[in-house]
């Protein structure tokens, strides 16, 4: 089975095999029925760079269903399966006035994924709002939950990053979210003039997602129009004093201060800087309006991709001696 409709970046790669999960007990029986087989477990494919063919079952984790446990007079718990779209569960919230994942609108893939790698923008993580996550087993079949301390969030990153990858899979995600006195996070530059371009001055749920709806749409492609998988690489973190003697040669260089020893530089101005920007090899190109994304123009392989990715990587470790980490999950 041809894997391109499955992968934000639309690499036409083949699957030997590809199980559609859509309950719990689905996943029991495939889990049974694959023990001896390697799988390949699927979710949203929005953060993965496929290269080759897999030579393994894919199990396509679509499990749906959203439920909403009242807490407090202020907060509600609400639990989405892994299958659930999550922009679509983003709006499911703010429809019903639930806060804290508005910044977190129109970010492609799964709900199941999200925790994997701590989804992040305009200010917001996952790992603000999240309680706990279900997850199997893939050996034992043992469900564990896993607060959020056993998940270990950090900048993109999670346990099922490291220590427990490929060990797990996310079956349920649980937030909780405020129905009242919402913390809102406006702290970004582009959400603050988009609000004030509306004459926006008491920003609702609503309001702040829009924005970063039209941020996204007006920076990043759309993965139904330009395959992709949003921020190729990670922003790295470097430090103060190598910060400093970069300043001294390209003054006008963006930062954010991590604490006092370490800068994090975004990884699409290192990349603009180089050259790249706008530029393809065939259809494999770089966004022209986020030199940060790496994009396939139509029928890019995922090698194309990767290639064109290491050959980035290099210019700008020779350029500014920073070596970038990639934020996509490459299968190779
Ligand atoms: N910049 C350039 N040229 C470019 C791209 C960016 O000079 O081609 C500069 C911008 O001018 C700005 C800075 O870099 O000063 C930051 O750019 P932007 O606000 O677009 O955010 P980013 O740091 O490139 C990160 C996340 C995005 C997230 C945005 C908003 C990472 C790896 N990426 O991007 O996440 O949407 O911030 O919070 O942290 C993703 O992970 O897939 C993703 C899209």
């Amino acid at each position: 089975k041809s894997l391109k409709k499955y992968n934000t970046f639309g690499i036409d790669v083949r699957a030997k095999k590809f199980i559609s999960i859509n309950s719990e007990e689905d996943l029991y029986e495939a889990l049974t029925l694959c023990k001896d087989e390697d799988i390949f477990i699927l979710s949203g494919g929005s953060n993965m760079l496929l290269t080759r063919d897999i030579d393994a079952t894919v199990l396509h984790i679509s499990i749906s269903g959203i439920s909403v446990t009242e807490k407090t007079d202020n907060t509600v718990l609400v639990s989405a399966n892994a299958g659930e779209n999550w922009h679509d569960f983003v709006q499911f919230c703010i429809n019903k006035g639930y806060g804290g994942l508005e910044n977190l609108s129109l970010i492609p893939g799964y709900v199941g994924s999200a925790p994997i790698q701590n989804i992040g923008a305009y200010g917001v993580e996952l790992k603000d709002n999240f309680v706990s996550c279900e997850a199997i087993h893939t050996k034992t079949k043992e469900k564990r939950i896993f607060t959020k301390q056993d998940c270990n969030f950090g900048y993109r990153n999670s346990v099922f990053k490291n220590e427990l990858k490929g060990t797990y899979i996310i079956t349920k995600v649980t937030f909780e979210l405020t129905t009242a006195q919402h913390l809102l996070n406006t702290s970004y530059g582009a959400i603050e003039a988009a609000l004030k371009d509306k004459n926006c001055t008491k920003p609702t749920i609503k309001d702040i997602a829009e924005a970063v709806i039209s941020i996204r749409k007006s920076k990043l492609p759309d993965p139904k129009e330009i395959g992709n998988s949003g921020s190729f690489f990670k922003n790295p973190v470097i430090s103060s004093t190598a910060f400093t003697v970069l300043q001294n040669t390209y003054p006008t260089i963006p930062s954010y201060k991590v604490d006092e020893e370490h800068i994090k530089v975004p990884a699409g101005w290192l990349i603009e800087q180089s050259g790249f920007k706008g530029k393809r090899w065939g259809d494999a190109g770089v966004h022209s309006k986020q030199a940060l994304v790496l994009v396939n123009h139509n029928n890019a392989t995922g090698k194309e991709i990767l290639e064109l990715s290491l050959k980035i990587k290099e210019t700008v470790r020779q350029k500014f001696d920073i070596s970038l980490e990639t934020e996509v999950n490459i299968i190779k």
